[in-house]
């Protein structure tokens, strides 16, 4: 009987992130049941030369093994390990992708995988570089029409297919590719990478990842805005004084300061991952949940920011950062940045967010922070500290808590700041949540691109931070020092007081 198949390729395998993220979450669905041995092969392509068993160890150190895990998980790992396969090749000559897709068609003969159905995943875990190059290789070696040739053999008829669509949709076969940032450097370079892309590969093909989308608390802003009657009418500049998006680490570049330094912290965190959660606070309600209308309400927020002004960015660099041998003497790279996004419409008009990121400081910690204007006609003299805030922690420890103002237990009448806190540890305890790049790779095996960024989001996007990064390209805006494991420069605070964020008690 024919039945479907599901190729997944991962390119860059022998990488680190491919190592650390995309095996790991791949062998956590696989665990779960959606990646079914009778359906699924996993191919891993780079150009070392190394063998099956070769690759499979060193994915083996990233996956529960040894002391700790328990038989069922060991057994779990041997089992997963042998949907492993391997190609070597180069990302840019056709013989290695045309080997890989031998390996891509003799599984799905193997699975005697029906005409039109054939899946076939690219995952590239790869500098961006190389990703005009091995889209066209995907295109002329790799895709699964690649199939009907092997039923059919060399039917011309069968052999074509409009640019891009996928043959056998109506059967639910397909070709996805999913791409990681960085996207480009700028508006030019990104626009360029998405023109050359987008020659092969139609949308609905195309996943551009950024796993802030994957995470738990992050998917939960649409319903917490969109399902609860008590924040639909505060969510706007009547009620919000200010919203803060803040990301701090507490280690440095770490072995990627070759790679941090042609980027720095506002391409590798702010103008896409904290952007991204910017827009699910600010963005209108969606006509629904489908990922188009989603992604149209996200556009027309970037669209709406107003250019930054240079007193509303602070920038830092932390001491020793340039000690790195991959990193310059005199890189002027931010490592930290502060900035003030204004979003010019009729429900945020007036309302800082402000945007913050930080490697080195003294915490790991992502958080939204969405504060209240101070009560009128306040009749308790209250402090100014004691301003309703809302906090949404990301991470660590997810959980969300509302600030509030109570009476002080006991005989006087006198107030306190407290907390409503949902803490999910506690709350969903033994509930296990799921990483966030093992919820978007199923997301791509499904088709469902909602929780991924469209082209025109990403244009608005570099559109946002291009002229100001151009700037620090140039050396026109300087990074002040700050200390490892401190708060970040001062002049960020100082920044936060300006717009209008007030430290409140507590937490
Ligand atoms: C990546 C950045 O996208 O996100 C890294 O390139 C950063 O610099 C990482 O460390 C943070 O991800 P998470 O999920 O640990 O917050």
């Amino acid at each position: 009987t024919e039945t479907g198949s599901l190729s997944i390729v991962v390119l860059g395998a022998s990488g680190d992130l491919a190592k650390k993220k995309t095996f790991p979450a791949l062998f956590n669905l696989y665990r779960q049941g959606f990646l079914h041995p009778d359906e699924v092969c996993i191919l891993g392509y780079a150009r070392t030369k190394i063998s099956n068993d070769e690759l499979r160890n060193r994915i083996r150190g990233y996956l529960p093994h040894g002391k700790g895990a328990s038989n069922d998980q060991a057994e779990d790992v041997s089992k997963f390990l042998q949907l492993i396969k391997y190609v070597s090749g180069s990302y840019d000559s056709e013989e290695g992708f045309r080997s890989l897709d031998k390996e891509i068609s003799a599984h799905e003969l193997l699975k005697h995988t029906a005409v039109g159905s054939s899946r076939r995943l690219f995952y590239f875990a790869l500098p961006p570089s190389v990703y005009p190059s091995v889209c066209k290789m995907i295109k002329n070696c790799c895709m699964n029409e690649c199939m009907i040739r092997l039923h059919r053999g060399l039917d011309a008829l069968a052999l074509w297919t409009p640019r891009g669509s996928d043959i056998g949709a109506d059967r639910g076969g397909w070709t996805r590719i999913v791409v990681e940032k960085p996207f480009g450097k700028d508006l030019e370079s990104a626009e360029q990478l998405s023109t050359q892309i987008g020659e092969l590969f139609d949308e609905p093909q195309i996943y551009r990842i950024d796993h802030y989308l994957g995470k738990e608390l992050v998917q939960n802003l649409l319903v917490l805005r969109f399902a609860n009657r008590f924040f639909l009418p505060l969510w706007n500049r009547d009620n919000i004084d200010n919203v803060q998006i803040v990301f701090r680490e507490d280690f440095g570049t770490e072995g990627r300061g070759g790679y941090f330094d042609q980027y720095g912290i506002i391409r590798d965190i702010i103008q896409n991952h904290l952007l991204q959660v910017l827009c699910l606070v600010a963005m209108e309600k969606p006509v629904s949940l489908k990922p188009e209308h989603i992604r149209d309400e996200k556009v027309k927020v970037l669209q709406s920011v107003i250019p930054l002004k240079d007193e509303e960015v602070v920038l830092g660099q932390y001491d020793g950062y340039t000690e790195d041998p991959t990193v310059p003497d005199n890189s002027n790279t931010p490592t930290f940045a502060t900035m003030v996004l204004r979003i010019h419409n009729e429900r945020w008009e007036g309302v800082p967010f402000i945007l913050k990121a930080g490697k080195a400081l003294n915490s790991r910690k992502a958080e939204i922070r969405v504060q209240f204007k101070d009560v009128p006609g306040d009749i308790f003299r209250c402090q100014k500290q004691s301003r309703n805030e809302f906090v949404i922690r990301l991470q660590p420890s997810e959980a969300m808590y509302m600030k509030l103002t109570v009476k002080q237990p006991g005989l006087e009448m006198s107030t306190i700041q407290s907390e409503l806190d949902l803490s999910y540890g506690q709350r969903y305890q033994g509930v296990p949540i799921p990483e966030a790049y093992e919820r978007l790779i199923l997301d791509t095996i499904r088709g469902d691109q909602q929780h991924f960024v469209r082209r025109d989001e990403l244009k608005a996007a570099w559109e946002i931070f291009t002229p100001l990064l151009h700037r620090i390209d140039r050396g026109e805006v300087k990074s002040v020092s700050y200390k490892p494991g401190s708060r970040g420069p001062v002049e960020a605070d100082q920044l936060l007081e300006r717009a209008g964020y007030v430290q409140t008690h507590g937490y």
